[in-house]
């Protein structure tokens, strides 16, 4: 009986969703940590579609206690609109239970998002626009409203009066945009608050309890590695610690209790948003692979930049994270293609790099030295075993392991729960 924490071992969009439902199936509970309605885990079950923002992606399985975590920032109107979406395909929600601690996002943290990134024009971030940031830096200046301030109509009036008035005097005076009128917010989140409320539950107390009973819970981490706010590509980056340390704080659980740490990688890699990306492939095989892999940003629509595997990434990842093992996602979409390659050190100045460097003015003069491998043409999506994947495939994910320098558990060759190979058990 365990404690695993997912997370992403590159830009984001890993997989996670999909690998969050297949190792569900073991948990007894799954809890969200960090990020926000950024996050877009899509995940296949039953031949269905199902796009997750806030909502652990262990829901599919009845049954299963699914937490939203005080690391995590929750917009009412997306969790409420993700509730009724669930309902309507008959997913029931009522293990579903929110911490109180978890902070709110509310409609001036999304224009002050959307007004910072058109502030900065050409240097922009290219968030997702969703108010993430802006929540985020609320809660660090101490000024954010929590689901307990929400649902509590003795404090939530106040709290949003004075909250607005801040924000407006920002939104006018510094950004010259449009604020907020007060009655209309608190209206809106009145109701919020009236459909949130039966679920708020010390998320702290129920994982903690969980753990003394022997059960098996599964941290979802959103976002990826290098989106974390201090080990990511600074100021690309999102606002939150989506690494495994932070499931701890995120969730309110010692770090004594995490037994497994799960890496989520493509076999190739993505990125959505700006920033420098050392393997990105600009040409007609990235184009290719976004093609193949439907390499579009589940919450934006957003193409998703696309390359080579980065091996110099995933090493990083594993020491950031302490990775125990990786589940290696996508490997189908790379079938078909004559040669594929990874990445294993960076050449920066005529210079040999193999650790992942601290800035972007290192990363972005970064040229990736390549190892090629020959490719197999074989669908690979109905394979369920190891042993019966062309030699070439076991090949690469082998050098894939060596470069990450932490074993392959799990290999998904689909996005749906069953095109899924285990090589080493997680739970
Ligand atoms: P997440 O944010 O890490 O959960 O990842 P996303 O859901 O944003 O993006 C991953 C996309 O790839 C989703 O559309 C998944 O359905 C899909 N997917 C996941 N694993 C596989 C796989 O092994 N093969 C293929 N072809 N698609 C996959
Ligand atoms: P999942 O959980 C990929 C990126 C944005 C932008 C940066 C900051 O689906 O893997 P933000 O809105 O967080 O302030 O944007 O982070 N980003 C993601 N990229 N997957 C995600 O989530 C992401 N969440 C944020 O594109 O570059
Ligand atoms: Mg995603």
């Amino acid at each position: 009986m365990s404690t695993v924490v997912l997370i992403g071992a590159q830009w984001g969009d890993e997989g996670k969703g999909k690998i969050t439902d297949f190792l569900a199936e073991k948990a007894d509970v799954v809890v969200r940590y960090q990020g926000g309605n950024n996050a877009g885990h899509t995940v296949v079950a039953d031949g269905k579609e199902f796009k997750l923002h806030l909502i652990p992606s262990g829901i599919l399985y009845p049954g299963k206690l699914c937490l939203i975590g005080n690391g995590v920032v929750i917009d009412p109107a997306v969790l409420i609109a993700e509730l009724e979406n669930l309902a309507a395909q008959k997913i029931s929600t009522e293990n579903l239970r929110i911490s109180p601690r978890a902070h709110v996002i509310f409609p001036y943290h999304q224009r002050l998002d959307r007004c910072e990134e058109e502030r900065k024009g050409a240097r922009k971030i290219g968030t997702t626009c969703r108010g993430i940031g802006p929540a985020y830096m609320d809660k660090a200046a101490r000024a954010g409203i929590r689901v307990a301030d929400l649902i509590d109509p003795e404090e939530f009036p106040a709290r949003l009066e004075d909250a607005l008035q801040e924000k407006n005097r920002l939104l006018n005076q510094v950004y010259g945009a449009e604020g907020f009128a007060y009655a209309e917010i608190l209206a809106a989140y009145g109701k919020y608050a009236e459909i949130i409320k039966p679920y708020v539950a010390d998320v702290s107390i129920i994982v903690n309890e969980a753990i003394a009973r022997g059960q098996n819970v599964l941290c979802e981490g959103a976002q990826g590695t290098l989106l974390d706010l201090d080990h990511g590509t600074y100021p690309y980056v999102t606002s939150s610690h989506p690494v495994a340390g932070a499931a701890c704080l995120g969730a309110g659980f010692g770090p004594t209790k995490i037994n497994r740490v799960v890496g989520v990688a493509k076999a190739y890699i993505t990125r959505v948003g700006e920033g420098p990306f050392p393997t990105e492939l600009k040409d007609a095989l990235g184009d290719h692979i976004r093609t193949r892999g439907h390499e579009f940003g589940t919450t934006t629509g957003r193409p998703r930049r696309c390359g080579w595997f980065d091996g110099v990434v995933a090493r990083y990842a594993t020491r950031i994270n302490g990775l125990d093992c990786l589940a290696v996602t996508k490997l189908d979409v790379l079938s078909g293609l004559e040669k594929v390659k990874v990445c294993t050190a960076y050449r920066y100045r005529g210079e040999l790099i193999t650790e992942f460097p601290a800035t972007l003015k290192v990363l972005a003069e970064c040229e990736p030295v390549y190892e090629e491998f020959p490719g197999w043409a074989e669908d690979i999506s109905n394979i369920r075993r190891y042993e019966d994947l062309p030699a070439n495939a076991k090949n690469y994910l082998a050098r894939l392991a060596e470069l990450a320098r932490t074993p392959v558990a799990l290999i998904s060759v689909g996005p749906s729960r069953e095109q899924t190979i285990v090589t080493q058990n997680v739970f």
